[in-house]
């Protein structure tokens, strides 16, 4: 497995790959790999000839209040889950080599960035789309797998792909769950024992609204508020949204007619946890 530092060394070795008739497949990270970015190797591994994987805490993606340096890193343990997974390629730029001094020129989506996560976190999606976009030049991929649980990211790195023709298929990579029921997430680290024990409200309240709906309610005013006095009665839970939303438009839905987003953010204490469904009709 070889570690890549240098972004121009990444393209030249893609580009080589390329010319070879090689086909690469690619799941960019931010490190601190849990067995949801392992279950996106598995995917990606049997699609493609070389597997590349990112690991790139992405500055442009962090407002000035969030958690950028607390954000965890273990490369070590990184490297060896990548090894097992029989990575090709770790592309593992330095922050101050994947952003030219002064660079000026942004990737923004700017239909489906200002809801939901965008709403709470301005100025993330065009971090997102900006390095995504940048990664995707550096490491030249056939295709690239994205999870389902950072639901809006996965659908606005599918209109880029769409908008600006790249030529790369996106797979979507299913969520992946604790034990108990808990979204795999980095950010899961942060949580204090009893934190973690009330955490498990988001997908408590999920499997409500997946309930009430297959008993036949399509409100949506009732529907979240079922959700939402599910998360009230836990302490230290903290709604940041629970929002329903047309699958393919992130467009707010009063009831649910057609394919519906339920995406919710609940906090506790400075930890943003995130999960989501789909209900279709
Ligand atoms: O989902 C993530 O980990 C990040 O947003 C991504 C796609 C690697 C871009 O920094």
């Amino acid at each position: 497995m070889q570690i890549i530092k240098s972004p121009e060394e990444m393209q030249r070795l893609a580009l080589d790959l390329k010319r070879s008739g090689q086909t690469i497949g690619f799941v960019p990270t931010m490190g601190f790999l849990h067995d949801g970015h392992l279950s996106l190797m598995r995917l990606a591994r049997p699609k493609c000839d070389v597997l590349v994987v990112s690991i790139f805490v992405n500055p442009t993606q962090f407002g000035p209040n969030e958690d950028l340096d607390a954000y965890p890193r273990d490369f070590e343990r990184d490297e060896q889950l990548c090894a097992d997974e029989s990575v090709d390629m770790i592309f593992y730029p330095e922050p101050g080599n994947m952003y030219a001094a002064g660079a000026s020129v942004w990737v923004d989506e700017e239909s489906l960035s200002g809801v939901l996560c965008g709403e709470s976190r301005p100025g993330h999606f065009r971090g997102v789309c900006t390095v995504v976009a940048k990664l995707f030049n550096l490491v030249q991929p056939d295709l690239a797998v994205f999870g389902e649980k950072d639901a809006q990211q996965l659908r606005i790195i599918e209109r880029m792909v769409r908008d600006l023709n790249f030529p790369i298929e996106i797979v979507r990579g299913p969520i992946l769950r604790e034990a108990d029921g808990l979204a795999m997430s980095s950010r899961n680290k942060y949580l204090s024992a009893e934190q973690r024990k009330n955490a498990l409200c988001l997908r408590r309240s999920l499997d409500a609204v997946c309930l009430n709906f297959e008993q036949g309610e399509k409100n949506v005013s009732s529907l979240r508020k079922t959700m939402a006095e599910l998360i009230d009665a836990v302490s230290g839970a903290e709604i940041d949204y629970i929002s329903f939303v047309d699958d393919a438009s992130l467009e707010p839905v009063e009831s649910v007619q057609f394919s519906t987003l339920v995406a919710l953010a609940v906090k506790f204490g400075s930890t943003r946890l995130i999960d989501n469904t789909i209900l279709v009709p």
